[in-house]
């Protein structure tokens, strides 16, 4: 095949979505709505990604900083086909794809029988069309008597009858590089919305004698174009039940997979079961045979195989495999959780490890800590890592024990096998092996009860 060029096109102003935010960013699956397009465009080979970015676009720009895309500024949105001709500059020839920043669905399945219906056609200019039961507000196609392709009314321009034709522009186009600047440099903004529409270009290759064609869309789903918030909403429930599918497949057990939601970059081993209520978000990787949820928010974690949580929160963490976490766990950036540890009810972790087999079982906070192997901090241990300026470090060697109702004030150490009393405030390191007791002994005053009753 020839070069292949692809534009995307992402100036506008996304008025219907009545947001400060440029539309493009606005996320499918966890990812910025355009980025999808970005990746279709790389998944169909294409040599060049050329974005046009103009509303807030230095927001766009920043937002995909790390693309291979090259940017071309339209600084006042005149239309479709302006934004197209503010890349002429870039273009240096062969075949030109032209995909919009806010029709994230289309697969590369869809889009590579539509390269393949332009080539095998020898067509100048081709057009992704679809048939949809509900019309409204796109471009609809008009054909001759014999079917061949005529001219795209916009629907704000088009007539009952016209309107009345269910056969709609998906806005997604292929051109010969020639013919396309010819066209782009005859469009006019001469219709009810005094813009140059990429649309029309088309019509004029068409009327210069040039070949066009329209090749209807098997699923009009993947050809929708995100204009408002429920759109947005539609569009993500409708990738949601896609990529549920696929992990499916793959092997993982879904409960009530309507009530599951995971975003683009997730990774899910075999035999995992996700219970309801599940939430995984960010570059999260899940192993294999682990049991997540009900209620587990994860994000941006790599969970490892045989791991189960429940209610739970996690974010930018690890956890290795066989671990229990929750109910009710708070996992917080930067804590590694070590194999076979339990990290139970109420317990928040902080930048902490946790070597394996160590249990933690309730009501605890471990912050800026280092916990070795078969460590048991009982309920209610407490790491006091924060003077108010700076945060220091607790250690616990391996095979320690802390008792209920303790702190730890940091920096301090407990040592290897080494206990600590339940109740105890911890300020000077334990030597290993022995017991740190840090509070006052018991006094019973007998026969209180009595006397107490007698004054009263
Ligand atoms: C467009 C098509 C319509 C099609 C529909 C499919 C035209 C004239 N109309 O209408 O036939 O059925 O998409 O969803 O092409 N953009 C720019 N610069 C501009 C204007 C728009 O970059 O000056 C970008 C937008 O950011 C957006 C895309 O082009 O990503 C489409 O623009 P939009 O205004 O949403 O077009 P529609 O009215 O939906
Ligand atoms: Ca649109």
């Amino acid at each position: 095949m020839e070069k292949l060029t692809t534009v995307i096109l992402a100036a506008g102003f996304g008025k219907r979505m009545k947001s400060k935010f440029p539309k493009v960013l606005h996320k499918i699956g966890g990812k910025p709505m355009v980025q999808h397009v970005i990746r279709l465009a790389q998944t169909v080979g294409s040599d060049e990604i050329i974005c046009v970015i103009g509303h807030e676009k230095e927001k766009v720009r920043q937002a995909l900083a790390s693309e291979p895309v090259m940017f071309a500024v339209q600084e006042q949105q005149l239309g479709t086909g302006h934004a197209v001709s503010v890349t002429e500059h870039l273009i240096t020839g062969g075949t030109i794809l032209v995909l919009f920043g806010d029709a994230p669905l289309l697969t590369p399945e869809t889009l590579t029988s539509f390269l393949r219906f332009f080539e095998d056609g020898a067509y100048d200019a081709a057009i992704l069309s679809a048939v949809m039961d509900e019309p409204t507000g796109y471009g609809r196609i008009v054909r001759s008597e014999s079917g061949a392709f005529m001219r795209i009314v916009e629907h704000k321009d088009a007539d009952e009858a016209t309107r009345a034709i269910t056969e709609i522009n998906s806005g997604i186009g292929l051109f010969k590089t020639q013919p396309l600047k010819a066209a782009l440099g005859a469009l006019t903004n001469d219709n009810k919305q005094s813009e140059y529409y990429l649309t029309d270009a088309f019509e004029h290759i068409k009327n210069v004698g040039g070949k066009v064609g329209a090749f209807i869309a098997a699923h009009a789903e993947e050809i929708m174009g995100v204009n408002d918030r429920v759109a947005l909403a539609e569009a993500d429930a409708i990738f949601q039940q896609r990529l549920k599918k696929k992990w499916m497949l793959e092997g993982v057990t879904m409960r009530l997979p309507e009530t599951i939601y995971i975003e683009a970059d997730v990774e899910i081993g075999p035999d995992t079961i996700l219970h309801p209520g599940t939430v995984l978000k960010g570059k999260t990787v899940i192993g294999a045979e682990c049991e997540i949820g009900p209620g587990a928010d994860i994000e941006d974690c790599q969970i490892a195989d045989g791991v189960k949580v429940t209610h739970s929160t996690l974010i930018r963490s690890e956890v290795d495999s066989d671990s229990k976490i929750g109910p009710y766990a708070y996992l917080r950036p930067d804590s590694r959780i070590g194999k076979s540890v339990k990290i139970g009810d109420f317990v928040e972790v902080k930048n902490t490890y946790v070597g394996d087999g160590s249990k933690i079982s309730h009501l605890t906070y471990a912050g800026d800590g280092e916990i070795g192997k078969n460590v048991n901090l009982g309920c209610g241990v407490v790491f006091v890592n924060y003077d108010g300026t700076n945060k220091y470090k607790t250690i616990v060697e391996d095979d320690a024990f802390v008792g209920c109702n303790s702190n730890l004030i940091a920096p301090v150490t407990v040592g290897r096998g080494a206990y600590v009393a339940a109740g105890s405030t911890i300020t000077e390191d334990v030597p290993e092996e022995a017991l740190g007791i840090a509070r006052q002994r018991q006094v019973n005053k007998t026969g209180w009860t009595g006397k107490y009753a007698k004054k009263k």
